[in-house]
């Protein structure tokens, strides 16, 4: 399937490893000119054709407006995808979030996504077209103590990226979200990741921390990177020119409600 992606501008935002990396080759496989926010570079990142790396703090307030800005140098921007995140166990229970975890999530996890949609929003409406696809999470809508902050902070933005779609949907913008479960990914499997610190809370080998969560999918196993990027660049096309508004869960059957 030709997703007519070719000379397409896109920005990503934490482009350099995980899902925001797979979802920038695939764009670039699609011949999109991507531009790559995140504080750090990869190899893997800067040996893609057509991407400029951007080396930026999305937490910090003007970041996601400063990587769009750079995106707009380029002339238009077709694409936004939202995909910044991090999330931190919170292993001591509620009671222990302080209030400036709280905001770094929220800010992190929500105001980054806001803000680059805020700076986004005016050159697409001037054009009259536009995709914006925002990462979100299963734990936007399965509530989890563990990770109380960052659940909160998904739903909002889950949330935000309905509403926005019955404001813009008459500009010619979609927006949509992908909630994927767990991932293949550092967020998850790096040395800091969920595995390993709730293993070294529980004294458990952190692959048979993640094997667990795996087992609670009908597949049993995790989403690949690359999975999820399939689902937002075809968001991203016009083959999805009439979906808008939606969330589309990517979780090997791990939600079990309909
Ligand atoms: N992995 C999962 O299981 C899973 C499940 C559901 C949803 N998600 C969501 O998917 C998205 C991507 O997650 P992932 O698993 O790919 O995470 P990841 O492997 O930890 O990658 C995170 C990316 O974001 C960048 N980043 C982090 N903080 C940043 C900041 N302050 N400013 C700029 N860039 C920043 C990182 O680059 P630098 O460190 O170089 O800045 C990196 O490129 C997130 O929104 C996450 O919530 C993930």
């Amino acid at each position: 399937m030709d997703l007519e992606l070719r000379d397409k501008v896109a920005v990503v935002t934490g482009a350099s490893r995980g899902i925001g990396l797979a979802v920038t080759r695939a764009l670039v496989e699609e011949g999109v000119r991507v531009i790559a926010g995140s504080r750090t570079s990869t190899r893997e990142l800067e040996e893609l054709p057509g991407v400029r790396v951007v080396r930026v703090d999305l937490s910090a307030e003007t970041g996601p407006a400063d990587l769009v800005t750079a995106a707009l140098e380029h002339g238009s921007l077709d694409i936004l995808v939202n995909n910044v995140g991090a999330v931190t166990p919170r292993l001591g229970g509620f009671l222990e979030v302080t209030d400036d975890q709280w905001t770094r999530s929220l800010t992190l996890n929500l105001m980054a996504a806001v803000r680059a949609t805020r700076a986004a929003l005016p050159a697409m409406i001037e054009a009259g077209r536009g995709a914006i696809v925002t990462v979100s999470s299963v734990n936007a809508f399965l509530p989890d103590p563990l990770v109380i902050d960052y659940g909160v902070a998904k739903a909002a933005l889950t949330n935000f990226s309905k509403a926005l779609s019955k404001e813009v949907g008459a500009h010619g913008i979609r927006v949509n979200t992908v909630s994927p479960g767990p991932v293949t990914t550092d967020l998850w499997l790096g040395d800091q990741g969920m595995a390993a610190t709730v293993g070294a809370a529980k004294d458990a080998d952190p692959a048979e921390v993640a094997e667990g969560v795996a087992t609670q999918s009908e597949t049993g196993r995790f989403t690949h990177p690359q999975e999820v990027a399939d689902l937002v660049v075809f968001l991203a096309s016009d083959r999805a020119g009439n979906v808008t508004g939606a969330d589309h869960v990517i979780d090997g059957g791990l939600t079990k409600t309909v």
